[in-house]
């Protein structure tokens, strides 16, 4: 099927829901793109850090717990309704709706997605073009000899430059949009079948150096050796919501994915496996990047800066660490590649069908949009550092800080990651739990009658009230209650 003939490209097929609608050529190949939009930069870069940052094994159980009884059930209920579907967020929430008798302003639970994706990739684009500028630098051997203070300043002197970042992220941002332009059997799929597999083997010759540095035990069991004194509700609590995060959910991400996952294709098989294969690749990149820690008595706990400032010191003092070090980096860019593609197509099914346009007109427009977007991240980096909003409520029982100094880009993650995706999850929680017919999901998922029920269960209770309390941690509200009730 060519991109020219393709119903996904041709305006005119679109708003029907059409028998001949494009489909993945395999289950394989859908797995595979779920996992390229699960695996990104919130496994390589995000988990280890925060896992730093939470002290270790306790955070991971929490974390490993988190994707079983949230991720799971809502990427299974995430990819259903897509099938279903089988248009655009916004257009398959609204058929749904309809279908099972309820509101069309379920449609707004797509737009949501749509914005969301759209946000997230205009400061994912940049934050990915810092890796991109990684990799001449640490194959030029930039790093090579360089002590903690000259790795910083090398970091600091990319993101003060507003115009460094720009190229980067007008690089990263085209990359995208070519292959999101291609269509799904010309560009997503192709993507993939390469991209991944690359990707795997990467970090499997990674971990055999990691192996070699003779401080892999350290580092295995400072990842699964869990020391319960430091877990904190704050731990607990950013665990679930990196579930969320790292499995692309609640923004209509793998609802598109689905929407072209042939039907009888077991979701609850390609679920579990997706989400399996992002732990993997989150649990790896750990056990790459701790033993290199350890091995040169760095701080697990230095923050966003962990792989940007550390690991290229590290890199810089060992054997082959130019090489290593460029091929990491290399991986860091394709897995965020992957993802970004994601983030994008709910708008580029919505545009479409709205603007009735075609793929690589809309492509064009939301690159350009996205692109404009993304100045705030750059700048908040160099130029505008220094505005800053904080929203601190002030109760009789306290000062609750939910925002603190938080430039456009700490802003731009704050409303993603913290309010967005939760709110976009438990949504389709609760439709896919409470509203949609049983007759359908159980048609759906047809998981067999010992499943179903568990499957509800998780999807009805337990991941929207997790959810929940993700959310309304993030709004201050968890530490507000806590004050009150003196806990
Ligand atoms: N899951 C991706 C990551 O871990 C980020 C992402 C979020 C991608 C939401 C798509 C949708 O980096």
């Amino acid at each position: 099927m060519s991109d020219s003939v393709s119903p996904l490209n041709d305006p005119s097929a679109s708003g029907k829901p059409s028998p001949n609608r494009e489909q993945w050529s395999s289950r394989l190949v859908f797995v595979l793109a779920a996992t390229g939009s699960a695996v990104g930069l919130g496994n390589i870069w995000k988990f280890p850090y925060i896992t730093g940052e939470f002290g270790g094994g306790a955070f991971v159980l929490i974390y490993l717990i988190c994707i079983a009884s949230i991720g799971i059930p809502i990427m299974m209920a995430e990819i259903m309704l897509g099938r279903r579907g089988r248009h655009d967020p916004v257009t398959t929430m609204k058929k749904l709706a309809k279908e099972s008798g309820h509101s069309r302003s379920w449609g707004l639970l797509g737009w949501m997605g749509v914005i969301s994706g759209f946000l997230i990739l205009s400061y994912y684009s940049v934050i990915a073009g810092w890796a991109m500028a990684y990799v001449p630098r640490m194959a030029a051997g930039t790093f090579v000899g360089l002590d903690a203070q000259a790795v910083n300043s090398v970091f600091s002197n990319l993101v003060s430059n507003p115009e460094t970042l720009i190229a980067w992220h007008t690089l990263f941002l085209f990359m995208t949009m070519v292959v999101v332009a291609k269509g799904v059997r010309g560009g997503l799929e192709k993507a993939v079948t390469y991209l991944m597999p690359m990707l795997f083997l990467l970090l499997v010759i990674l971990i055999f150096y990691a192996m070699g540095t003779g401080h892999f035990s350290e580092g295995l069991s400072y990842l699964f050796n869990p020391d319960f004194s430091k877990i904190t509700t704050e731990g607990v609590l950013s665990a679930m919501g990196h579930a969320f995060f790292t499995l692309s959910l609640g923004m209509g991400a793998i609802m598109v994915y689905g929407s072209y996952l042939p039907a009888h294709t077991s979701i609850a098989k390609a679920s579990i496996l997706v989400a399996v294969m992002d732990t993997l690749v989150a649990l790896l990149a750990g056990m790459i990047i701790f033993p290199i820690v350890f091995a040169n008595a760095l701080e697990p706990g230095a923050g966003p800066g962990l792989i940007f400032k550390t690991l290229p010191l590290a890199f810089g003092q060992m054997d082959y660490g130019t090489l290593f070090g460029t091929l990491f980096f290399i991986l860091l860019v394709f897995a965020a590649w992957t993802s970004s593609i994601s983030l994008i197509e709910p708008a580029i099914t919505w545009g479409m069908k709205t603007f009735q346009i075609s793929r690589i007109k809309t492509s064009v427009i939301s690159g350009i949009l996205v692109w404009f977007m993304g100045l705030f991240t750059v700048f908040s980096f160099n130029l505008a550092s220094d505005v800053t909003i904080s929203s601190v409520i002030s109760t009789q029982y306290g000062e609750f800080v939910i925002l603190k100094d938080a430039t456009a880009f700490d802003f731009l993650d704050y409303l993603t990651s913290n309010i967005m995706l939760p709110l976009g999850g438990l949504m389709i929680a609760i439709y896919a739990g409470w509203l949609m017919k049983q007759e359908y999901s159980r048609e759906e998922l047809s998981v067999g009658s010992f499943w179903f029920p568990i499957w509800s269960i998780l999807v009805r209770y337990v991941a929207p009230i997790m959810v929940i309390i993700v959310f309304l941690n993030a709004m201050g509200v968890v530490a507000f209650v806590r004050s009150i009730m003196g806990v």
